[in-house]
């Protein structure tokens, strides 16, 4: 849809709005519509300097354009500017967000849950261990080492013990790591992390929550990035085994501005027990006053929050409902299998190693070199030479283990390498493209040239 057709949109639903007010006595604010307008132009000039996020060439971190209809939803309350904390702040928001909340639970398998929007996923991760933290306080709180550094701050914030488990080939939180810890005793929440930024990669939900048969902890599911490929159709059996399990764990942090096709500042924290609301009894001088049923501000930490974001995310979840077999289910699985064949084109070619295969739409690899820190040069080189050629990808410096070197000499034990998350369902599309510029890039770096080729092959 063109940015005209999406302004007629927005121009004939405002009408609609305001009509709703239509009984108040004009008040209306004489603007200076040049000034503005050389402001905006200026507003314009700034933000070309920015990559095309927007563009299936985009290829490198965790970014996709939230849905026009969530754009024009977000815009069109802005008209209200309503804030979530009270409905003394917006009513028909508040209203939205609790169905759209509601509509993240159902898709959980939560008939009945406690939760709402909050800014992203550190304050939905942040609510999560604050709640964990108050049922088993001084506790030590678990998550892999491949987990968002956001679980270590947040305990530290907290003042919760905090340890990394290690992790297996694929990234993935090593169970039997796990038991021997939880064997030495003193834990009280694990955090399974289904999805992880680096790599995607979904810790064996089913395993940890199996755990809790002989030993008492409460399991939180960082689902930030990797939440909604619950719907997803085309996961490996392992990965769907954990999804599957999902509805067990106690709290999940999930981020519609992430995959949902959301703005930022679209988080969401989800508890399945909402007697834990308890825990976030307060009173407020100022709030609370104008209705006696539930302000979103008594069960979260943030007082003000953008309505908007409440209403954008309604909107999307009218049009694009969170559906296995729909539209919006196919834009993930979508991404999943661009980026299964990304790697797989990655995999034949000797001139790289390559992580393990992606469990969502995330996958790493770097160019074959003599030496770990060659390799990590390299990869430096392809980005910039990729991003010469509008392709731009991103860098990670990630543990050696996660790659396939067996005949690379480890003079270090990370490796920088290259990523890309392939989260657009345009992706699919565009992979053969995408690769072309990439082995353009690889190319024009010296990959395989000098110093590159596969030592033995
Ligand atoms: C798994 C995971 N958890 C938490 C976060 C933090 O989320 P936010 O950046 O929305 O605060 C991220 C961000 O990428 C993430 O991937």
């Amino acid at each position: 849809m063109s940015s005209a057709e999406d302004l007629e949109l927005l121009g004939a639903a405002l009408e609609r709005l305001r009509a709703g007010f239509a009984d108040l006595p004009p008040a209306d604010r004489p603007t200076d519509q040049a000034a503005i307008a050389q402001v905006l132009t200026e507003v314009a000039d700034r933000l070309r300097d920015n990559y095309p996020y927007f563009h299936p060439l985009y290829a490198g971190q965790m970014l996709k354009p939230p849905h026009p209809v969530a754009r024009l939803a977000y815009e069109l309350a802005l008209w209200i500017n309503p804030n979530n904390h009270a409905l003394d702040g917006g009513r028909a928001s508040s209203a939205m967000e609790k169905e759209a909340v509601a509509d993240l639970a159902r898709m959980i398998g939560w008939d009945t849950h406690l939760g709402h929007l909050c800014g992203g996923g550190t304050m939905a991760n942040l609510e999560a261990l604050w709640v964990a933290g108050q049922l088993h306080p001084g506790a030590t709180i678990l998550a892999s080492t491949q987990a968002h550094y956001t679980h270590r701050r947040i305990t530290g914030l907290l003042s919760q013990p905090f340890e990394a488990i290690p992790c297996d080939r694929r990234g993935r939180m090593d169970v039997a790591a796990l038991e021997r810890r939880l064997a030495a005793g003193g834990v009280g929440t694990v955090v399974a992390t289904i999805g992880t930024t680096a790599t995607g990669a979904v810790d064996p939900l089913a395993a940890v929550l199996d755990l809790r048969s002989d030993y008492d902890f409460r399991v939180h599911a960082d689902a930030a990035y990797g939440g909604y490929f619950l719907l997803a159709d085309n996961l490996e059996p392992e990965t769907r085994q954990a999804y599957d399990r999902l509805g067990d764990v106690a709290s999940i942090a999930i981020d519609p501005h992430k995959h949902g096709l959301q703005p930022y500042g679209c988080g969401c924290v989800l508890f399945r027990d909402p007697s834990v609301g308890r825990l976030y009894r307060h009173d407020s001088p100022y709030t609370y006053y104008t209705s006696t049923e539930l302000h979103l501000g008594e069960i979260g930490l943030e007082c003000s929050r953008p309505g908007a974001a409440a209403v954008a995310l309604w909107a999307t979840q009218r049009l694009l409902p969170l559906v296995r077999n729909g539209e919006f289910a196919k834009g993930l699985s979508d991404g999943r299998a661009a980026a299964l064949a990304l790697h797989e084109r990655l995999g034949q070619d000797d001139r790289f190693v390559t992580g393990g295969p992606p469990e969502l739409d995330i996958l790493v690899w770097a160019p074959r070199a003599g030496r770990v820190s060659d390799a990590s040069n390299l990869s430096r080189r392809v980005f910039a030479q990729a991003a010469q050629r509008q392709l731009h990808l991103a860098l990670a410096s990630l543990p050696v283990h996660l790659f396939d070197v067996r005949d690379i000499e480890r003079d270090r034990d990370t490796i920088i390498c290259l990523r890309s998350v392939l989260m657009k369902p345009e992706h699919r599309e565009w992979v053969e493209r995408i690769w072309g510029i990439l082995d353009e890039a690889t190319r024009a770096a010296g990959v395989g040239a000098s110093g590159g080729a596969r030592p033995g092959h």
